[in-house]
């Protein structure tokens, strides 16, 4: 039985790399964004706009806890989801956690282009956006690196995946 937790910034590749690693172990893949949508019937996005981000947090605690009920999965993490509530401490109680951890720069390469459906970077200038990615992650390292696994990433999403998949399959 496994139950694999992917941690990361936006951008990191939770979603890419973690549909491909589910995909190799054999496990159901689910990406907490696209379930949350999925449950509330609207987007991230709508959620952010007309409740506000605490109401959302309160989601997301709740989608956690449901997902941690399941077996044989990998679970892609939203970005904040380990830094609101005890949400890191209970992944941790009853699920592998791995941490995929990607250098400022190239999480500002990737994001550039996909901040629509961001809200928490929506309108950002390339400058806004490097000094939001700065300031969140100093705040949310410490959550992050609570993880079982800290994994570096070499910026090969086909190097990540072979180690990831070796590290995980035991
Ligand atoms: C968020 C990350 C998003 C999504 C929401 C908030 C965050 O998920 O949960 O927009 O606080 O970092 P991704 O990391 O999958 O983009």
């Amino acid at each position: 039985m496994k139950k694999i937790f992917l941690i990361g910034f936006m951008g990191s590749g939770k979603s890419t790399l973690g549909k491909k690693i589910a995909s190799h172990l054999h496990l159901e893949f689910i990406d907490m964004d696209d379930y949350i949508e999925l449950k509330e019937g609207r987007s991230i996005s709508s959620i952010f706009e007309k409740e506000g981000e605490e109401y959302f947090r309160v989601l997301e605690h709740e989608a956690l806890k449901e997902l941690l009920g399941k077996e044989n999965v990998l679970v892609s993490a939203g970005g904040g989801t380990p830094c609101f509530f005890n949400n890191m401490e209970l992944i941790n109680a009853s699920a592998q956690s791995v941490y995929l951890k990607v250098e400022p720069e190239m999480l500002l390469g990737r994001l550039k282009g996909a901040t629509t459906q961001r809200p928490l970077l929506a309108n950002l200038s390339v400058e806004e956006l490097r000094l939001q990615i700065s300031e969140k992650l100093a705040v949310r390292e410490s959550f992050y690196l609570q993880s079982k696994i800290v994994h570096p990433s070499k910026g090969s999403p086909n190097k990540d995946l072979a180690d990831l998949v070796a590290i995980l399959s035991h």
